[in-house]
């Protein structure tokens, strides 16, 4: 079974393209066929994409930004050939982030431990809900120190939404690997972003099975 999955969050620079295209290549590099689908029309994989032309360690991935009604298409398509299809998602609940939840079997939403981050999520879980698709958190950017993840993460469980134990810290690794076209697996394998995307994809494929 091929498992889509959509990283969605309504509100800007929560890390989506960040954490789909880094996911994308932790994915891969377990030996899966994955395929990125930039969904956003603002592109802005498009650049990474163009960038990871030129690099040799970039691992094999195959990469689309279908417009927004052409969405279900391109993954019927690609799922032929296809261990995990993986949507960036356009902020705002509008209708190519809508077109993409429907097309998921599970919405990973990237938040970043903040009040402001938190209430802007509504929407997308709300989304997720309407369409019937399985919804989980992923806590972004986590500070090193400070009290506020475990109070973002306390509200979250009073509200029954679901966040994955594995989190990703706030590190500069993955806007200097990105720069490059890459991911932090690929340009740094060794930095403590590698360990723990590694540990995401891990969780995010045992959802698959569970
Ligand atoms: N875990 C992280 N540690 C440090 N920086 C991060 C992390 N995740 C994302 N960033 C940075 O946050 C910024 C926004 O990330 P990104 O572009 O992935 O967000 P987005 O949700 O796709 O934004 P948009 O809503 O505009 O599409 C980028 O500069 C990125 O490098
Ligand atoms: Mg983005």
């Amino acid at each position: 079974m091929v498992f889509v999955v959509a990283v969605a969050q309504q509100k800007g620079g929560a890390g989506k393209s960040t954490v789909a295209a880094n996911l994308a290549v932790a994915m891969a590099a377990t030996g899966l066929r994955v395929a990125l689908l930039d969904t956003d029309p603002q592109q802005s994989l498009a650049r990474w994409w163009e960038e990871r032309a030129n690099q040799p360690r970039a691992l094999p991935l195959s990469f689309e930004t279908p417009a927004g009604w052409r969405i279900p298409a391109a993954i019927d398509r690609l799922k032929r050939g296809h261990d995990v299809i993986i949507l960036d998602t356009a902020p705002h609940a509008e209708t190519e982030a809508k077109i993409a939840i429907r097309a998921a079997d599970l919405v990973l939403l990237p938040m970043q431990p903040s009040p402001a981050d938190l209430w802007a999520s509504d929407a997308t879980l709300k989304l997720a809900a309407a369409e019937g698709r399985r919804a989980v958190v992923l806590l972004n950017r986590v500070p090193a120190s400070g009290r506020l993840p475990q109070q973002i993460e306390a509200l979250l469980a009073e509200r029954h939404i679901p966040v994955l134990a594995q989190r990703l810290g706030n590190r500069t690794a993955f806007a200097s690997a990105f720069m490059l076209g890459l991911a932090v697996c690929e340009a740094a394998p060794r930095n403590q972003a590698t360990t723990e995307l590694t540990a995401l994809a891990e969780a995010v494929r045992a959802l698959q099975k569970g």
